[in-house]
């Protein structure tokens, strides 16, 4: 059975998408068969994953129109690692799917026939608390959240761990949190260091061992629609992803989260 991992957080621009697709490939190349779900109308996953806008069913199909995610699902240059695209038409899918009935529950049940066929799923977020993200949530079994070094780094954490008290109350009693992941982490400033002195104050038992360093390779790789490892596998970026899907990994053999 797949775990569901949804990376998120409603701050923009923290590292959700750089996550998901290089902790993805980090699982998939330690044989794990891996699926993303784009369900951010940017749809950065999906190009970042090789998929040029406009060019592929987008899981908008599913969502509204009751698609089987199967026949969207998209192939990567990854073996192991399949894709349900997102593209612009799913910034639609956040009024219409007020209308739907179980509206929290739609991707959960979507996913249902796919999960003896992943060992994980991760789900990219956008940078909201809306009815996208809260879908994920609802669908997954523990939420990774990455949190960008630097000031504010901790502003809006309590809003998000508000919502994720309310979905566990009324929607996922099962949902875990995986861990806080710290990403663009800078060693040459001081405030990398304060951030993580803070997080670990905060959240002790949620701060996760790999921290992502600020890594141009990181940043380069979407661009040419690969995860880094295929990009640049001797950079940091790639070095510091395989460790996370090591760590996940680890989790799970010892059954924690
Ligand atoms: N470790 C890193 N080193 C250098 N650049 C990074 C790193 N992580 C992410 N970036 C870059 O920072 C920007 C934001 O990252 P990313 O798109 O992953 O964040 P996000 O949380 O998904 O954003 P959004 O909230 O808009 O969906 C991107 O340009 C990305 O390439
Ligand atoms: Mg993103």
């Amino acid at each position: 059975m797949a775990k569901i991992i949804a990376v998120t957080n409603q701050k923009g621009g923290v590292g959700k998408t750089t996550t998901a697709i290089n902790l993805a490939a980090g699982l998939a190349v330690a044989d794990m068969r891996v699926l993303v779900v784009d369900t951010d109308p940017q749809a950065n996953c999906s190009s970042g994953l090789g998929v040029v806008k406009g060019t592929a069913k987008s899981l908008y199909k599913a969502l509204i129109e009751a698609q089987a995610l199967e026949e969207i699902i998209h192939a990567t240059e990854l073996d192991n690692l399949k894709l349900v695209p997102a593209d612009n038409d799913l910034t639609g899918a956040v009024i219409e799917m007020l209308e739907l009935p179980e509206r929290e529950f739609l991707l959960k049940k979507l996913l249902v026939p796919l999960l003896h066929q992943f060992d994980f799923i991760l789900i990219d977020s956008p940078p909201s608390l809306n009815i996208l993200t809260l879908n994920g949530l609802v669908a997954a079994d523990s939420v990774l959240i990455p949190i960008q070094c630097e000031y504010f780094a901790l502003e809006g954490l309590s809003d998000l761990f508000d919502t994720l008290a309310r979905v566990r109350r009324s929607l996922n009693v099962g949902l875990n949190i995986q861990g806080i992941l710290l990403t663009m982490f800078d060693e040459r400033t001081n405030l990398s260091d304060q951030v993580r002195e803070e997080v670990r104050n905060h959240f002790p038992n949620h701060l996760l061992e790999t921290v992502i360093p600020r890594n141009v390779r990181l940043a380069e790789a979407p661009s040419f629609g690969k995860p880094v490892l295929l990009y640049d596998i001797k950079s940091k970026g790639a070095d510091s992803y395989i460790k996370l899907a090591r760590e996940i990994l680890n989790h799970e053999k010892k059954g924690i989260r």
